[in-house]
């Protein structure tokens, strides 16, 4: 049996986020510069989005540009934008013919317009597709979010929209950019790093972390299969006991 044919159909994560790392690092291997990383790594975007629609996965969250990545030196950042915007033109049809929808969370504004014009338009462009959301975080950063929402919870108590004592778990999810998209169960980062990044803090609380050695630009549908495989093995106890969850 493929690796394919081994995943439990009924034990599918709804949700998959992946921290897409180490482009600069295999473009450094090829001794080419770090944007042929990046440039490789939407092969990877692509097959990885194709696989989690194929399979019947309802989100897939990509983390491509963290709000500390404007920090890089101007021309990878420059570069980086300019992928985008080409990426998401190009991948247009793709979306289309593979009935995904796309969206996006994170500071969009900060990003260049010619990028903020391309997304908003393949954005709803893609509206009416029903099969996987594969969101896009750009400019996202997980304390960004959370501190937009506690802004916003912190007017709406002073407006008197809010009481304090309405503020609970589920309330402050309704104020994140996150809000309409269901926790992910499974959370993958790739490059051997063992760590988050900012990325979907509140939202991972029980996520299941997988890490994996291979550098983004050689991630591939087989490394998905065996991500989620290794998903199903685990017991998910939310913190019960052993016995109770099994019953
Ligand atoms: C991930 O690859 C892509 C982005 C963060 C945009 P990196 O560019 O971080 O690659 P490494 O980690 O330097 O190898
Ligand atoms: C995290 O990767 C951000 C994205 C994948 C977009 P980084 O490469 O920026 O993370 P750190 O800085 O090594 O933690
Ligand atoms: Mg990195």
């Amino acid at each position: 049996m493929n690796l394919k044919e081994q995943i439990v159909k009924e034990k599918l994560p709804q949700h998959v986020a992946i921290i897409m790392d180490g482009n600069g690092r295999w473009a450094k291997g090829k001794g080419k510069f770090r944007i042929f990383g990046h440039q490789h790594g939407v092969t990877a975007v692509r097959e990885t989005a194709e696989a989690c629609a194929e399979l019947g996965v309802k989100y897939l969250t990509l983390y491509a540009f963290s709000t500390e990545n404007w920090s890089r030196p101007q021309a990878e950042v420059n570069a980086l934008m300019d992928l985008l915007v080409k990426t998401i033109q190009k991948e247009l049809p793709t979306l289309n013919k593979n009935n995904i929808r796309l969206d996006a969370i994170g500071h969009l504004e900060s990003l260049p317009d010619s990028c903020r014009k391309n997304l908003d338009d393949a954005i709803k462009e893609t509206s009416s597709n029903d099969g996987m959301t594969l969101v896009l975080a750009l400019s996202y950063s997980a304390k960004w979010d959370i501190t937009k929402a506690v802004k916003q919870i912190a007017e709406d108590v002073f407006n008197g929209q809010l009481k304090s004592d309405d503020i609970n778990d589920q309330l402050i999810t309704k104020y994140l950019s996150t809000h309409n998209i269901p926790e992910p169960e499974l959370l993958i980062r790739t490059s051997g790093e063992l760590r988050i990044s900012n990325f979907l803090l509140w939202e991972i609380a029980y996520s299941e972390l997988y890490f994996t050695d291979i550098l983004w630009p050689d991630f591939r549908r087989d490394d998905l299969y065996r991500a989620i495989l290794d998903y199903q093995k685990r017991e998910r106890r939310f913190g019960k006991t052993s016995e109770q969850t099994s019953s």
